[in-house]
């Protein structure tokens, strides 16, 4: 099964699509995740994308989708993958389109979270990610068991340099103007499947399952 998670930032697309990952037994594609580890491994694409993501923007189309063309040709994705971040711009769902087609597959869901955006901000300002893992918690919302670390693997747990509130308003505008055209495109499509993000993780988790199932 091949899925496309759609959100804004704080939706709960990381969350969502790694319990979908574990349940599915697909991969998780992140390119959140993927710009992160370029940046810490200090790559030529991680350098380049430095500034885009601390201010908050997108990094331009063309290093993305080169980097998402590598992701998907691995072996892992054979039987499918959840893209989560993954296309973000009209030009990249484009791309994504044309990838699809020389791979003779297609999409079969977008799921589109969505979420008030005074709730995001405090999604994002409280989120804590796990350095190994990447698994996310939240100080109020969602606390680890045992307070810094991951409950998931023992790892670290730190705050994300994007997750400041300046630069949060920054993606949620962003997200507005170049992101949320996506949801029109894809309804056109007929592909479109609408979740409110709103309540515990369990249950968005229980609907999305019903809807990719459906
Ligand atoms: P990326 O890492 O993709 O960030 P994002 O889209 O802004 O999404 P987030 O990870 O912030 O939110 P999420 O929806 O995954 O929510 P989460 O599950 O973590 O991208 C970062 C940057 O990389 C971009 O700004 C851009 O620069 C660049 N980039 C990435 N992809 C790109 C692309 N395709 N093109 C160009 N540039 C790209 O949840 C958030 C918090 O809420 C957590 O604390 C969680 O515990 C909590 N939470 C989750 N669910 C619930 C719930 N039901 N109730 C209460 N709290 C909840």
């Amino acid at each position: 099964m091949n899925l496309i998670l759609l959100g804004p930032p704080g939706a709960g697309k990381g969350t969502q699509s790694r319990r979908l990952s574990d349940k599915l037994k697909i991969p998780q594609i992140s390119t959140g995740d993927l710009l992160r580890a370029a940046r810490t491994a200090k790559t030529p694409l991680g350098l380049q994308a430095e500034s885009y993501m601390t201010s908050g923007k997108l990094v331009p189309d063309d290093l993305v989708v080169s980097m998402i063309r590598e992701r998907m040709q691995q072996p892992d994705c054979r039987k499918g993958y959840i893209l989560d971040g993954f296309p973000r711009t009209v030009g990249q769902a484009e791309a994504l389109e044309k990838m699809l087609i020389v791979s003779q597959s297609g999409m079969d869901h977008v799921v589109n979270l969505f979420v008030a955006e005074e709730e995001l901000v405090k999604r994002l300002s409280g989120r804590r990610q796990c350095r190994k893992c990447g698994e996310n918690f939240h100080t109020s919302f969602l606390p680890s068991r045992k307070d810094g670390f991951c409950d998931r693997c023992g790892g670290e747990l730190f705050q994300r340099d994007d997750d400041r509130e300046e630069v949060i308003r920054n993606r949620l505008s962003v997200y507005g103007k170049q992101t949320a055209p996506l949801i029109e495109y894809y309804r056109k499509q007929g592909l479109l499947r609408e979740i409110r993000g709103v309540g515990t993780v369990d249950e968005i988790f229980e609907t999305m399952l019903k809807v990719v199932s459906g």
